[in-house]
């Protein structure tokens, strides 16, 4: 655009003046970009043009008990229902025991594709002559992952097409989600295949498909237990049982089946400084590993309980890129009570699944509208400017509308301002 030419070698009151100067912001939202910046030195030091900090909400979801201990979870997100689904669907499991969570391995796959390998197996020969020397080169990339119990474990080959195939390469990355060791080590290795081994490299990088770093969490709830609006706890699991099974035969609902469980998962990654898009990729990726892309959770109905699974890729770490740098997550962190990235791992599992009964729980009781609308009436309320000492008032006669919208919420404020 005219007129911003290098904004990056601004400093970030030259960028709000130049904003104002070319007249794409008024002086007032200058003000306001101004009084929104809490941490320039964190924003301009970590992104390219850095003009201010984007908020969102952070609240706590209760109720958590996994594996025989209680957690409580910082959850980090814009949508008014998820904390409260969250803490409903945690308390149900809680009454009935808790979530029992189940890892196996915490490793992060790397890619290096190689183009023009018309001659695969003879390639695949000669990486497996070659396995201990490449992956000893990644290592040494990496030496202090090495040095901290970590580094490449495994390399395997997998054939995409005539010409093209992959070499796969696992890594134990410790305690970080391992983004940028992993890219060191890979480009290592790559560097090796090709002047030593004499292939094409294409390229090298990390996969989101994380396979073999897979997140196990389930519950098991009494039928007893369910019972709702004249409901029986009989009908209400049988639905749930019903509803999850429409996710694994239908992509259209395993979507939306699938948004819910994100819904929480998203909240807790980004509430520890995890990559909420590296996550989003592998779980859909996941989703997909039949051919069809299919619910992330499943329920069923057996003897007098509803019982509940959830399996994704977790890769999320504890320690590295944003984590060390933003305040926050070292505090969610502590909240969380966390003592490594396994544990994490299990914690975001659960939420996944209790966010997900939570929902299906309101959608085929309920139904999804009337728990959301309540919630919603808060931000419309604020949206229509209601100021907080006036919020209890305005939400008491929007509680009592058929329907509310942004128009039914400014008129009952202005309303309210009337009689007051
Ligand atoms: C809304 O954000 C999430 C739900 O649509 C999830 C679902 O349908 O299972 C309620």
């Amino acid at each position: 655009m005219s007129g911003l030419r290098k904004f990056y070698r601004k400093t970030v009151q030259e960028r709000w003046s130049t904003l104002y100067e070319k007249e794409i912001l008024t002086e007032k939202q200058v003000e306001y970009l101004k009084d929104k910046t809490y941490a320039p030195e964190f924003g301009d030091s970590m992104i390219e043009n850095y003009i201010t900090d984007y908020t969102v909400p952070e609240g706590l979801s209760f109720h958590y008990l996994i594996d025989g201990r209680e957690y409580l979870v910082p959850m980090v997100t814009e949508e008014p229902s998820v904390i409260a689904a969250s803490s409903h669907g945690a308390g149900l499991v809680k009454k009935a025991g808790g979530f029992k969570t189940r890892i196996e391995q915490r490793l992060m796959i790397g890619q290096i594709l190689l183009e023009n390998c018309e001659n695969y197996a003879e390639v695949c020969q000669r990486i497996e002559e070659k396995k201990a020397a490449i992956l000893e080169v990644a290592n040494k990339a990496h030496y202090s992952l090495v040095k901290r119990g970590g580094g490449a474990r495994w390399l395997r080959c997998r054939q995409l097409a005539d010409d093209l195939m992959s070499i796969d390469m696992a890594v134990d990355v410790q305690e970080a989600m391992g983004a940028n060791m992993l890219n060191t080590m890979l480009e290592a290795a790559a560097d090796y295949i090709h002047t030593k081994l004499d292939q094409n490299v294409l390229l090298s990088i990390l996969s989101n498909y994380a396979t073999e770093c897979l997140a196990v969490a389930e519950c098991s709830l009494p039928l007893s237990l369910l019972g709702k609006n004249g409901l029986t706890g009989e009908e209400i699991g049988r639905k749930i049982a019903q509803a999850s099974r429409v996710a694994q035969l239908d992509p259209y609902r395993a979507a939306t089946h699938n948004k819910g469980i994100m819904n929480g998962i998203d909240a807790v990654v980004m509430a520890t400084g995890n990559d909420w898009r590296a996550i989003e990729s592998g779980a859909h990726a996941f989703a997909a590993r039949s051919g069809q892309y299919r619910g992330l959770s499943k329920w069923k109905v057996s003897a007098d309980q509803l019982k509940g699974r959830i399996e994704l890729p977790l890769p999320v770490g504890t320690v590295g890129g944003s984590i060390g740098i933003l305040p926050l997550v070292k505090i969610n962190q502590k909240i969380l009570g966390i003592r490594n990235a396994t544990e994490l791992e299990r914690v975001i599992a659960c939420v996944g699944l209790s966010q997900n009964l939570a929902a299906l729980y309101a959608l085929i009781s309920e139904g999804i509208q009337r728990g959301h609308m309540r919630l919603q009436a808060k931000s419309l309320a604020i949206a229509a400017g209601a100021k907080p000492d006036e919020l209890f008032q305005v939400l008491n006669v929007m509680r009592k509308n058929e329907k509310n919208d942004l128009a039914t919420a400014k008129a009952v404020v202005a309303r309210i301002r009337r009689n007051r």
